[in-house]
């Protein structure tokens, strides 16, 4: 099967658009790779170019080790799944799995053959003589998908191919969707922004921002030990608690995290501390799961903050606190929109300026930008100087109903091993570490 490998690709649409800066990404033989972001990062326009149906402004586009910039699409041995996939209404299901083995002159005998494989696999072996207007969503996408795979492509690539199903059915294909390509061997790239169906279907995913690649990894590496603040922020639900924290350090005994007036203690025998220490006087972002997070009996001793509950939201199979301990929260600018804005030279430091900038609101809700001065800033973190700080409402988990309600105080014990840090420019601290 094909391997993918894009080097230094770059995008430049005719209106000036830079919708792929300089991406690098490997995809190995029979893997299944998820390309992550929101919408407007430049999914779409990576597997327009693998297929061929974009040119590269700059950089190569590899298929089995050959540059393949010049090779025209039906030379690529690509079949690709869109969002809005159409089948042929007036066709049988049968005939719309077999149409491009038609197009390729197979005879009926084996086409025959190879279409009821396909449809076996799939789960739509038994409906081959309806139309599509018989089927349900979930049996129409399969049949794409069937139409799709039945020549036996080298490389499948799928552009968000479940976002126009209902969830139910999103989460049946999904597992379907990834078995069925291992079980082939066939090479996959599948754009989705939809970070859960990332980490459940992935063997590695990359996660997109703005046109620029952020990290690559499996579904635990990108998760446990995101690159940058976006991706810590984009992956997981619910979202990474992400703080403001000041340095101090206690040499050989421990450097002291201060968060509004609470502190964590990171013991000098924690590796990290070393890297943590380089901060002394300054400030980072700390980032807390809510799986790092343990509601405890007010006076436990050890790492442990207190905090008034703002709200609840309850799940059902779980119910979430958010907890005011009275630090400041780093906002993640969300996460769509066009390529940075920037000069080309300043792209790089402005790469998190937006992140922490405006602050948002939840739920969409958004406050205005502060009127001076946003533009050139580089940092994550909050200006002290304006008002534009925000209380950090840390999200922890609780049992389903629980017997609390807004306005209760609670202690939640930290788990100092899960904690990640981040710079002003939001990317990683402890690189290297583990
Ligand atoms: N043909 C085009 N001409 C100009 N801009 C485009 C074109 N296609 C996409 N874009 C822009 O490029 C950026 C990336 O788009 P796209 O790759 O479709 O993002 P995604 O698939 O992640 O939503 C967006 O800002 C989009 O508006
Ligand atoms: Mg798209």
């Amino acid at each position: 099967m094909t391997t993918v490998a894009l080097k230094d690709v770059t995008k430049v649409f005719q209106d000036g658009t830079l919708a792929v800066d300089a991406v690098n990404l490997d995809v190995n033989d029979g893997e299944f790779m998820v390309l992550l972001g929101p919408s407007g990062c430049g999914k779409s326009t990576v597997l327009r170019m693998v297929a061929g149906l974009e040119d590269p402004t700059s950089g190569a586009v590899m298929l089995d080790g050959e540059v393949a910039n010049d090779l025209p699409p039906r030379e690529r041995r690509i079949a690709m799944v869109f969002q809005d996939f159409a089948l042929y209404p007036h066709m049988t299901v049968g005939d719309n799995i077999g149409f491009p083995l038609r197009l390729a002159g197979v005879e009926p005998n084996p086409r025959g053959e190879r279409i009821q494989d396909v449809a076996s696999a799939l789960g739509i072996g038994d409906v081959l003589g309806r139309k599509p207007s018989q089927l349900s969503g979930g049996q129409r996408q399969r049949v794409a998908m069937g139409r799709a795979i039945v020549r036996r492509p080298g490389l499948f690539l799928m552009d968000e191919p479940l976002s126009n199903l209902d969830s139910g059915l999103r989460a049946e294909l999904r597992a379907e969707i990834s078995g069925l390509t291992r079980e082939l061997g066939v090479t996959t790239i599948y754009v989705t922004h939809d970070q859960a169906e990332a980490l459940t279907m992935a063997d590695r995913v990359a996660i997109m921002r703005k046109g620029v690649l952020q990290d690559v990894g499996t579904p635990t590496q990108v998760y446990g030990r995101p690159a940058t603040l976006y991706v810590a922020a984009f992956l997981g639900s619910p979202r990474m608690n992400l703080l403001e924290a000041s340095v101090y350090v206690h040499l050989d005994r421990y450097v002291t995290l201060t968060l509004g007036d609470q502190a964590l203690y990171l013991p000098w025998d924690d590796i990290r501390s070393r890297a943590v220490a380089h901060y002394h006087g300054e400030r980072i972002v700390v980032g807390m799961r809510a799986e790092a997070l343990t509601p405890v009996a007010p006076d436990t001793p050890g790492d442990v903050l207190q905090g008034r509950i703002r709200y609840l939201e309850h799940h059902g199979h779980e119910s979430l606190a958010f907890l005011d301990i009275g630090a400041t929260a780093v906002m993640v600018d969300e996460m769509g929109g066009a390529v940075d804005d920037a000069p080309p030279g300043q792209r790089g430091l402005r790469r998190f300026g937006q992140v922490m900038q405006r602050l948002k609101g939840r739920a969409g809700e958004s406050q205005p930008e502060p009127v001076s001065g946003s533009g050139n800033r580089t940092s994550v973190l909050p200006d002290p100087g304006r008002h534009h700080r925000r209380p950090a409402e840390l999200a922890v988990r609780l049992a389903p109903y629980p017997a609390v309600s807004a306005g209760a105080p609670l202690a939640v014990q930290v788990r100092m091993d899960a904690l990640h840090f981040f710079d002003e420019r939001g990317d990683r601290i402890d690189v290297g570490w583990r």
